[in-house]
């Protein structure tokens, strides 16, 4: 067996050097194996297209196909050796998803883009030791951007939900930009809208509440759907912007099931929603809104969850409070609660009513004075009720026309990335929590102080993907752009990784290092600890050229390193040779 250890109770294993292979690296002792290539078929009866290795893919065949840019994931177990995995289809390279790239621009790209978008549910099995898909499967779905939802809470049906296709306000096709994800206790699937705003074409001057949002015109290095999708052109249809940016629901063992956006919880660019669950059974959820200088919000719902699955508490997240959050100075913290009447939140103010509160989440959180934080990624909670939040890197903190360091963001230029971690004294439900700083991320052979650090263990930078396994291990993934990966204060870091942290000395131990040019997102594991599932996302990123075909596949030819072929987004199962726990 593998164990190394080093002075920590919980980490086991030996340390994985940092590298710039083209390849995935785990401990000794261990092994990554690749399944749920970006391509493959779901498994959808009868409709199980074939991967073509030029992207000669049609729309139609994408999808039935596992879509591109894995993020988060979640395994659900359904017996000892069985399970489905669903997972996020974050964004996709146009370049790697057409032949030509983005060479030509037609309606049939536009569909095949949106249908590499959102999640994937796919079943596994183990079989003679290794995981893989069963095809076909009863379970097997593709949620893409064009599946139509339902809008629940606060702001379903609101004025400005309206559009043309849909003048109730009420109904909405699809998600897109789906990053982080999260689970709750009755069984369901919650994926996140991230960075929504850049599918939008915006007015040359935008209004106060599109500028807000960051609406922009689009140019040509954007997914440019607009073109052939006209919904996406804000120009003709502003209100579609607000039907995008919340938590949506997914049931994903009832395939014929319609998920439902959850506006109670507020409109974001969502990394994650975590679910913690306070001693009278209610549900609070832990979200980031991952963009320079934005906020962490909580939702705590009025109703406790009840037995009997999804469909018990097919309402539960209609009804509760929101929250934004301040990081005092002294180390206490508060939750500001989100409610129309309350406060500033009022008509005069410009918020007519909650669902005004809830499409406006950002301007209401502003008024409320809530600390803008360093790009607030995943949330995880520990063993021990420590909820943690990666703030991966703002290299804008502190400088010219921009907000200064304060106590909870303490590094101008913070190109390293920190991880906060709170605690709410009488239960996740209190309004008032004390907060620390984790780690601050950095390379102690750097020479600008700012980025050194201070890590117990070995250096890494840009934290991202947050997950806490069963023994209590938090598990860190990094995010290192592909712009600034490999130089300056990153130039020793080699590619994105994945981390093991002791919760209780700080020790950081790495655990995988991930291919050229990608992003390690999402974790989860079977119930026993002994199989891992880890996403690799966007092999052969190109900093500059997500348009051209051949910008990725200089960088990066994993998994299949196959001549001819492309770079494709993954899912590695990591297990031990020896069959024991994974860390230990
Ligand atoms: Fe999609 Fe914030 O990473
Ligand atoms: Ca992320
Ligand atoms: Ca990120
Ligand atoms: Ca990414």
């Amino acid at each position: 067996c593998a164990t190394v250890g080093g002075g920590s109770s919980l980490l086991g294993f030996g340390s994985v050097p940092v590298s710039t292979a083209d390849a995935v690296s785990v401990p000794e002792g261990y092994v990554a194996e690749v399944i749920a290539a970006w391509g493959e078929p779901v498994g959808l009866s009868g409709d199980m297209p074939a991967f073509k290795w030029d992207a000669s893919n049609t729309a139609a065949e994408q999808a039935a196909q596992l879509g591109m840019h894995h993020d988060g994931i979640h395994f659900y177990a359904q017996g000892p050796d069985s399970g489905l995995l669903v997972m996020n289809h974050e964004y996709v390279d146009d370049g790697l998803l057409h032949p030509d790239g983005m060479k030509t621009w037609t309606a049939e790209k536009v569909r095949k883009s949106q249908a590499a978008h959102g999640v994937s549910v796919i079943e596994v099995e183990r079989k003679d030791g290794r995981w893989q898909q069963v095809l076909p499967s009863p379970w097997a779905r593709r949620i893409t951007a064009t599946t139509p939802m339902t809008v629940q809470g606060p702001a379903a049906g609101h004025a400005l939900l309206r559009t043309a296709a849909d003048p109730k306000g009420t109904q909405v096709l699809g998600t897109f930009n789906n990053c982080a994800s999260g689970i709750t206790p009755w069984g369901t699937y919650l994926t996140c809208e991230e960075n929504f705003i850049n599918y939008f074409n915006g007015p040359e001057k935008p209004s106060a509440h599109e500028k807000r949002w960051g609406l922009k015109k689009v140019d040509a290095t954007m997914y440019r759907w607009h073109e052939f999708d006209e919904r996406f052109d804000a120009v003709r249809h502003p209100n579609e912007i607000n039907r995008h940016g919340w938590v949506v629901e997914i049931d994903p063992f009832n395939p014929s099931s319609t998920p439902v956006k959850r506006t109670a919880m507020g409109r974001a660019a969502h990394e994650g929603a975590t679910v913690a669950v306070t001693a009278d059974g209610r549900a609070v959820v832990y979200m980031g809104e991952d963009s320079r200088f934005e906020y962490i919000y909580k939702f705590v719902s009025r109703d406790r969850i009840q037995p009997g699955g999804a469909r018990a508490n097919a309402t539960l997240l209609d009804h509760g409070t929101l929250y934004v959050a301040r990081f005092n100075a002294d180390g206490s913290g508060d939750w500001l609660a989100l409610v129309h009447g309350q406060g500033p939140l009022t008509a005069a103010n410009g918020f007519a009513d909650q669902g005004e509160v809830v499409v406006k989440t950002r301007q209401a959180s502003d008024l409320l004075g809530a600390t803008k934080m360093d790009r607030p990624e995943w949330i995880t909670v520990d063993r021990n009720g420590w909820v943690y939040c990666t703030l991966t890197n703002n290299s804008n903190r502190g400088g010219d026309q921009q907000p200064g360091v304060d106590a909870a963001n303490p590094r101008r230029n913070n190109t390293m990335g920190h991880i906060i971690r709170w605690k709410e004294a009488g239960g996740f439900e209190q309004a008032a929590f004390q907060w620390k700083h984790f780690v601050l991320a950095g390379d102690p052979a750097n020479e600008r102080a700012e980025a050194k650090g201070a890590v117990h263990g070995d250096a890494f930078a840009c934290p991202d993907g947050l997950w806490t396994d069963a023994r209590g291990v938090v598990w860190i993934q990094t995010d290192m752009s592909t712009s600034a990966m490999g130089k300056g204060d990153l130039a020793r870091l080699g590619n994105n990784m994945m981390l093991a942290a002791d919760p209780s000395t700080g020790e950081v131990r790495r655990f995988l290092v991930g291919p050229a040019g990608c992003e390690i997102t999402g974790a989860t594991a079977t119930p026993d600890g002994r199989t891992m599932f880890v996403d690799i996302q966007h092999p052969g990123e190109s900093p500059s050229e997500r348009s051209d075909p051949a910008a990725p596949t200089k960088i990066s030819n994993w998994p299949h390193h196959r001549a001819g072929g492309r770079p494709r987004s993954a899912t590695v199962v990591i297990r031990r040779r020896d069959g024991g726990v994974i860390g230990t």
